[in-house]
């Protein structure tokens, strides 16, 4: 299994991905959707769009996926990361955590400052993720309460604030 950006011929693999990843009864997810409407916004930032593969050449098939797209916490620039999915089949299997690593990894290294996202503390803590309300961030609803995380990264200044995801988000 291997982790690379995605392709555009990717595009449909990585849409069935989430959307299987994430229906509970067979309907399309709304986190497929957001994928959707996520491709077509301003925030929209295709090196954090990342695969992960199955075979071990660079065109393999697509078993997971993640993204991030940009986000605000006050004025300052931010990642927001999500969704992130992982075909069923292949869950528990440590694509999800290859998927983290690599796309934390490509923040980093591209001076991004910080990555917040929602989600089982349990699961996220391990990548480094703590509640944002502990860096003074304030999350897009208030009621998230711990599982609104963020992930700060060596360019991180302190900033506080409220944070905003890309639009499409507001509408979930
Ligand atoms: C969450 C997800 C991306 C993780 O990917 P994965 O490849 O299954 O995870 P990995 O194999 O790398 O890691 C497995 C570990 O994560 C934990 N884990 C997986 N999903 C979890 C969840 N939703 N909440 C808490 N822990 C979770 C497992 O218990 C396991 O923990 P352990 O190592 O202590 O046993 C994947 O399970 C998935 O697509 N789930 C459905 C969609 C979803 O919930 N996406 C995330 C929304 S925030």
């Amino acid at each position: 299994m291997i982790v690379r950006r995605e392709l555009p011929d990717d595009q449909a693999a990585v849409r069935a991905v989430i959307a299987q990843a994430f229906t509970r009864d067979g309907e399309d997810p709304i986190e497929a959707r957001l994928l959707d409407e996520l491709r077509a916004d301003v925030g929209w930032l295709p090196r954090f769009s990342l695969v992960a593969v199955s075979a071990g050449d660079s065109r393999g098939e697509v078993v997971g996926h993640v993204v991030c797209t940009r986000g605000y916490v006050g004025d300052a620039p931010a990642l927001g990361l999500g969704p992130i999915g992982v075909r069923p089949d292949r869950q528990g299997q440590g694509i999800g955590q290859a998927l983290m690593n690599a796309v934390l990894g490509a923040a980093d290294a591209l001076d991004e400052p910080l990555v917040a996202l929602l989600g089982s503390p349990a699961f996220y803590g391990r990548f480094g993720f703590r509640p944002s309300t502990e860096f003074e961030i304030t999350p897009p609803e208030p009621d998230w309460a711990d599982y609104f995380q963020v992930r700060p990264l060596t360019a991180y200044v302190p900033t506080s604030g409220v944070f905003r995801y890309a639009t499409p988000f507001e509408g979930l």
